[in-house]
């Protein structure tokens, strides 16, 4: 097997000056853990819209090295069951698992502030690799880590065996945490969720820290920073912008079929008062969730070319109809939820303040409610109760 050691030292040097990697501890952990350890059988490149399959056995060995230690995310898994060595070409699929982009791993786990002693839970094993460094620092004892996928878990076990780190892998749906082992210091979630399951604050302690992408919209979640208090609840805020593949069992089914069907019962039409088009960007796609949760964008062109744009609350049987009239956008809307005039509405408030980036949100969580909230403004203000349909 060839050493890594160079590879593994020149990775952290990249990390760090890139303004990821912060700590001595965690640099210690990034040039001992083997990251190509963790990517058996193989990985999908992507190229010319497919995945190109590359196993560890069979791969040019400095290839193979070169790859492993990319700054990019390596996708191990698609659609839920293939992996790289049960195919020889080129295949299209959806990533299902993967080594995440060492900046995003290496910067959550500076973000988590750990100290020596603290019990960590860790959301989406994955290959593995992040738990094998959070291993590294606090020790296997410490961290647990829950995997929903049992094929995924039972490598990245082996994996993290190997790489000799004995520690707690759990398969099981992670919204749920792992209450045997709690209570925890720190829980980290590699996947997207929803909203942060009351479960992880239940088996925080007090003055524990939960850290978890929030959101949905893949190019509009949030990384979110709570602190657990003494009643129960967590608060902290949205300490910056992350992408992440969406928790299994919370993942949104795309809004598909016939969009003409969908659309066909509007209430009001209107011009709107900005363009939709800013939905592509990040911090508006976050804020349209704040304002119409559950709400998805939908992009789709006719077949006479022409772009169609929707956003769709299905579960709230609402929509809205975006059209391009030569000097701006007319919007139709319909169902009880007026799902552009709220984030129109927010947008607008949004902008009334500066633009303030996503560090701005702040975030409570209790058992009933997640609140989320820019300055003092009410119009900047939302509350996501849990027993509202979205
Ligand atoms: C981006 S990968 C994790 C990256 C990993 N931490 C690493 O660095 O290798 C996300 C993982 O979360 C897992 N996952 C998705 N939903 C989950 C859930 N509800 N509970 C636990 N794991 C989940 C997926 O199967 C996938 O393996």
């Amino acid at each position: 097997m060839t050493d890594t050691a160079h590879e593994r030292r020149r990775l952290a040097a990249r990390l760090a000056q890139d303004g990821a990697l912060k700590t001595p501890a965690w640099r210690a952990a990034v040039e001992s853990v083997p990251r190509e350890l963790f990517l058996h059988p193989g990985v999908f490149l992507p190229e010319g819209g497919l995945w190109r399959p590359m196993t560890a056995v069979g791969a040019d060995p400095t290839e193979w090295v070169r790859t492993a230690y990319t700054l990019d995310t390596l996708t191990t898994q698609l659609d839920g069951h293939l992996t790289a060595d049960q195919v020889s070409e080129p295949v299209a699929g959806l990533p299902t698992s993967s080594s995440t982009m060492p900046a995003l791993v290496v910067g959550m786990i500076e973000s988590l502030d750990v100290e020596y002693g603290h019990q960590v839970l860790e959301i989406g094993t994955g290959t593995g690799y992040s738990a094998a460094l959070m291993c590294h620092r606090l020790g296997e004892d410490n961290v647990t880590t829950v995997e929903v996928d049992p094929a995924v878990a039972a490598r990245a076990d082996a994996a993290l065996e190997t790489a000799g780190f004995s520690t707690w892998t759990v398969t099981g749906d992670g919204l749920l945490g792992h209450p045997r082992r709690a209570p925890y210091d720190r829980v980290i979630a590699t996947c997207l969720v929803k909203r942060i399951p009351y479960a992880w604050v239940r088996q925080t302690k007090p003055g524990g820290i939960i850290l978890a992408t929030v959101g949905a919209w893949a190019n509009g979640s949030g990384l979110a920073k709570v602190t657990v208090n003494e009643d129960g609840t967590a608060e902290g805020r949205i300490i910056g912008r992350a992408s992440f593949m969406q928790a299994r069992s919370q993942a949104t089914t795309p809004v598909d079929g016939d969009f003409s069907a969908r659309t066909a019962y509007a209430d009001g039409e209107r011009q709107t008062k900005m363009s939709p088009l800013v939905l592509h960007e990040w911090m508006p796609a976050f804020l349209a969730q704040l304002a119409a949760p559950g709400a998805q964008l939908v992009q789709a062109t006719t077949s006479t070319g022409a772009r169609l744009l929707y956003l769709f609350a299905p579960e709230r049987e609402s929509f809205a109809e975006f059209s391009a009239d030569g000097t701006g956008w007319r919007v139709r809307q319909g169902g009880p939820v007026r799902l552009w005039d709220d984030i129109e509405k927010a947008l607008t408030a949004w902008q009334g303040a500066g633009s303030p980036d996503i560090a701005s949100v702040g975030l409570r969580v209790t058992d009933r409610a997640h609140t989320y909230w820019i300055g003092e403004d009410p119009e900047l203000r939302w509350e996501h109760r849990l027993d509202a349909a979205y």
